[in-house]
């Protein structure tokens, strides 16, 4: 029973935690590595305390009482074991918080200089990412699809604009929440070019589990190109149909909440859409970025994610297809 329980338990933890892109058992930079070994000894550790305690247990209740049991020698020599266990338990609790003090301090001091900075930002329920360079018109926003250049510290600057959120690449590093009216910071770097997923990790309302994003980690040089493509203003729409949707676009509520750079919209109630067909993912990794996904997420986003504040829009089916022409053109 017990063997099997174990057997299972680690069947578990090395099916959810070792693979996949949202597995902080599967470590993809120094932090995370940190984090990981931390795990792995306090697992191994505390298994091996567990099987000894238990396997202690069940000769006890096996044992048969004998008359040596309250000889003054029988005494003498449960005080040295218990003398000996307490010695063992001290000393591994010792190592426990080495062990801790060790992994932590890897976490919070970032190695290397250079540090790229970009801004992470909470929204319900979609995240920010802001590239801050040296002049404000080279900003970079990249809604929901955070950039990273392989082999390079990254800082994270995180806030929030309305509740707690909470930052989480478990391939890359632990949580940081997100405190509105708060700077939060934490380092993290990707040793390789891939893909991972991040997701909030704070309950922040009903969409929460729909509040993830995308962690591309590029090649330093492709990270350069990204970041001088993203710079460049909007597209201009290439067929008339597109052309259409983008004067539908001006002319309903699709401006009142969106930026498309070199153009008139301008809020920033909703994520910049710029370059929106470039990212591979819509409503912060709910649908995928293709012509379906975006007629619904238009036509009615609270039937994907309901209570999001992007609203019903009541477009004849003619502008509807315009309008995700012209998105699906902006990349
Ligand atoms: Cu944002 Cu949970």
């Amino acid at each position: 029973m017990i063997i099997r329980s174990l057997t299972l338990l680690v069947l578990a933890v090395v099916a959810i935690g070792c693979s996949g892109l949202q597995a902080p058992l599967n470590p993809a930079g120094p932090s995370a590595r940190s984090i990981a070994w931390l795990t792995w000894t306090f697992f191994t550790i505390c298994g091996v305390v567990y099987a000894v305690t238990l396997s202690a247990l069940i000769w006890a209740v096996m044992r048969r009482r004998r008359d040596e049991d309250d000889s003054p020698r029988t005494s003498r020599r449960l005080g040295t074991v218990v003398g000996a266990a307490t010695a063992v338990t001290v000393m591994t609790l010792v190592v426990l918080t080495i062990s801790s003090i060790v992994a932590g301090r890897g976490l919070t001091t970032p190695s290397g200089a250079g540090a790229v900075v970009i801004d992470a930002i909470g929204h319900q329920w979609w995240w920010e990412f802001n590239y801050q360079d040296v002049a404000p018109s080279d900003w970079v926003n990249s809604p929901n699809e955070l950039h990273l250049p392989a082999g390079v510290p990254v800082v994270i600057r995180a806030l929030s604009r309305d509740v707690i959120h909470s930052f989480w690449v478990p391939n890359l590093q632990g949580k940081r929440d997100l405190i509105p009216g708060i700077l939060t910071y934490l380092w993290l770097q990707a040793d390789q070019p891939g893909e991972y997923r991040g997701q909030c990790a704070e309950f922040c309302g009903p969409q929460h589990a729909h509040m993830a994003f995308r962690v591309v980690v590029q090649p330093v040089g492709e990270f350069q190109e990204w970041l001088r493509q993203q710079r460049q203003s909007a597209a201009s729409p290439a067929s008339a149909e597109a052309q259409h949707g983008q004067d539908v676009f001006m002319q309903s509520t699709c401006r009142t909440c969106h930026t498309i750079r070199g153009t008139e919209a301008g809020s920033r109630v909703g994520p910049e859409l710029t370059h929106v067909g470039s990212r591979r993912s819509i409503a912060a990794e709910a649908l995928p970025n293709d012509r379906t996904s975006l007629t619904t997420w238009i036509r009615n986003a609270q039937l994907v994610k309901p209570g999001s504040r992007m609203p019903p829009n009541p477009l004849s089916e003619t502008d509807l297809k315009a309008v995700v022409a012209y998105i699906q053109g902006l990349r």
